[in-house]
């Protein structure tokens, strides 16, 4: 289906002739790349401008760059980081102003292309797993500012490593397809009703933050729908909603407690590990109060989907007296008697919309992989949740996750035994071992 759907983009491409709709694409250039210099090469840059790089180096907290730009163990921003996507294995590349391996010979006016257009320096069109479709809104101060601090950093040789992707996602051209249907290339404009604090949040949230990429959900295309910030799944996750929903969404936290989630890690109830655990580690815990501030704001205002509490099941259903007891004698040490977690530790389950979520699959993946939760300056304690895949079955799973989502104020569909086991397959967790408990 996915691969029938890109032949198909493929073909709407170079039957409508390349040419033609490479102009297209160039006359849809509105958020401009000629207010970037275009002679004066990374590596030959003179006299740096300190102030811009201390901004520029808050940019690029922001936008999580190193994050993605640095392999586990490597050189910062020398690239050979793997992102896993549905098509196949995308390294990232070296960002470094090296001139052989990394982007020294490039211009200012080359990397305002490529953040913001997903260009490279010779042309060829860059896979949206670098997220340019949310970098696009960032604009030209920033931008410059970014710049100045990427040029400024220790040149590292370090050769790209090739990608893994299978026919015809391998195809760079195919790309113009994809932007032609997905890339909104358009900067941001702030919304005239709305306070400088909102407009400042959306700016954060859309652009630099990148925060659609994981919590807006996705078509076959890898394209954002319309669900906008209302759950996503993810290879082995799940990116809840962070609307203003106050069952699934964060809508019934206060500012400060999703400024604090970002901040520290963790809050009164839930504690950021996995995917959002990085997020914080690298990006979030480094924004300023004042922008952690405008986040929530932005985030607290959206409607979001709209999802209601279904009717909480029933004490004496008996997938609920299983999970109780497994809940007593597996989980009750850690998330304690009440489900109210250990603050700044252990996540609370009581009346958690994480917990709640319409997709269970964040809370199997961590049941049966395990977990660790953010480390930050403000909360250097890391706590781990341990795997229990060789401890409990998928029906045992199955019935402690729909006893914590439907306790303690929680009330959510149950969570089927045949969703474990699929889930256990695909992170290939460890097989029971020992039925004894
Ligand atoms: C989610 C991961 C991710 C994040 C975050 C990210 N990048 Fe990338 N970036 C990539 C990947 C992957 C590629 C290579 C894509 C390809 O080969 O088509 C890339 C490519 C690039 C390129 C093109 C380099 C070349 O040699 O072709 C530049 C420049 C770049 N990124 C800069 C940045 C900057 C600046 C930021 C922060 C604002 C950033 N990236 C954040 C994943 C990321
Ligand atoms: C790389 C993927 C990724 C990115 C990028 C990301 N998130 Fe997350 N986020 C997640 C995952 C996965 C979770 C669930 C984490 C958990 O339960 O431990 C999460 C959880 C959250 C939560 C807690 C929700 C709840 O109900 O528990 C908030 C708030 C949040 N993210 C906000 C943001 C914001 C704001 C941004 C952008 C600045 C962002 N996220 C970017 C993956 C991501
Ligand atoms: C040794 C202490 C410990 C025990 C025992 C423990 N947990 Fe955890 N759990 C944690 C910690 C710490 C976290 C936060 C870090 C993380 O999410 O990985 C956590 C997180 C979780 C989450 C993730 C919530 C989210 O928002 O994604 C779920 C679900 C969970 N635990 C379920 C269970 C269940 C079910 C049991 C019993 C079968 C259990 N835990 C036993 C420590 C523990």
């Amino acid at each position: 289906m996915k691969s029938k759907l890109w032949l198909g983009v493929l073909a709407l491409v170079l039957a409508a002739g390349g040419t033609a709709l490479t102009a297209l694409y160039a006359n849809g250039n509105s958020n401009a790349d000629d207010v970037a210099d275009d002679q004066v090469p990374a590596a030959d840059a003179a006299a740096p401008d300190p102030a811009a790089i201390t901004r520029g180096a808050y940019v690029a907290v922001q936008g999580d760059c190193a994050a993605c730009h640095t392999k586990p163990g490597g050189n910062a921003y020398a690239g050979g980081y793997g992102l896993q996507t549905p098509f196949g294995v995308i390294y990232s590349t070296n960002i470094t102003p090296e001139r052989d391996t990394g982007i020294g010979t490039w211009t200012e006016r080359d990397f305002f292309r490529a953040v913001r257009h997903g260009k490279r320096q010779d042309g060829a069109l860059l896979y949206p797993a670098m997220p340019y479709n949310a970098y696009v809104k960032m604009n030209d101060a920033d931008l410059h500012d970014l710049w100045a601090y990427i040029r400024s950093l220790k040149p590292v040789a370090q050769a790209p490593t090739p990608n893994t992707l299978g026919f015809p996602y391998n195809i760079r051209l195919a790309m113009l397809g994809w932007n032609l249907l997905y890339f909104k290339n358009a900067p941001y404009v702030a919304e005239p009703g709305q306070p400088a604090q909102w407009n400042r949040g959306r700016y954060l949230v859309d652009g630099a933050g990148h925060c659609g990429a994981c919590h807006t959900p996705k078509d076959a295309l890898g394209g954002d729908t319309s669900a906008y910030l209302q759950g996503a799944e993810l290879l082995g996750g799940y990116a809840p909603e962070i609307t203003g929903n106050p069952h699934v969404g964060v809508g019934s936290w206060s500012i400060e407690q999703v400024a604090q989630y970002l901040k520290v890690g963790s809050n009164h109830m839930a504690v950021a590990a996995g995917a959002m655990g990085e997020a914080v580690e690298h990006s979030t815990q480094y924004l300023n109060g004042p922008d952690l501030a405008a986040i929530a704001v932005y985030l607290e205002s959206l409607p979001g989907s709209g999802a209601q509490a279904p009717a909480a099941i029933s004490a004496n259903d008996p997938a609920m007296l299983r999970g109780a007891h497994i809940y007593e004698t597996q989980c009750m040490a850690c998330h304690n008697v009440q489900g109210q977690g250990i603050d700044g530790m252990v996540t609370g389950f009581a009346d958690n919309p994480g917990i709640r979520a319409l997709s269970p699959s964040n809370l199997i993946s961590t049941v049966l992989k395990g977990g660790r939760a953010a480390v930050t300056e403000g909360n250097v304690t890391g706590a781990g949740m341990p795997s229990f895949a060789w401890r409990l079955d998928d029906a045992d799973i199955a019935a402690v996750l729909t006893y914590v989502r439907n306790s303690w104020g929680n009330a959510a569909p149950a969570v089927g035994s045949p969703l474990v086991s699929k889930a256990r397959a695909a992170v290939h967790a460890e097989p029971v071992l020992d039925k004894q408990r």
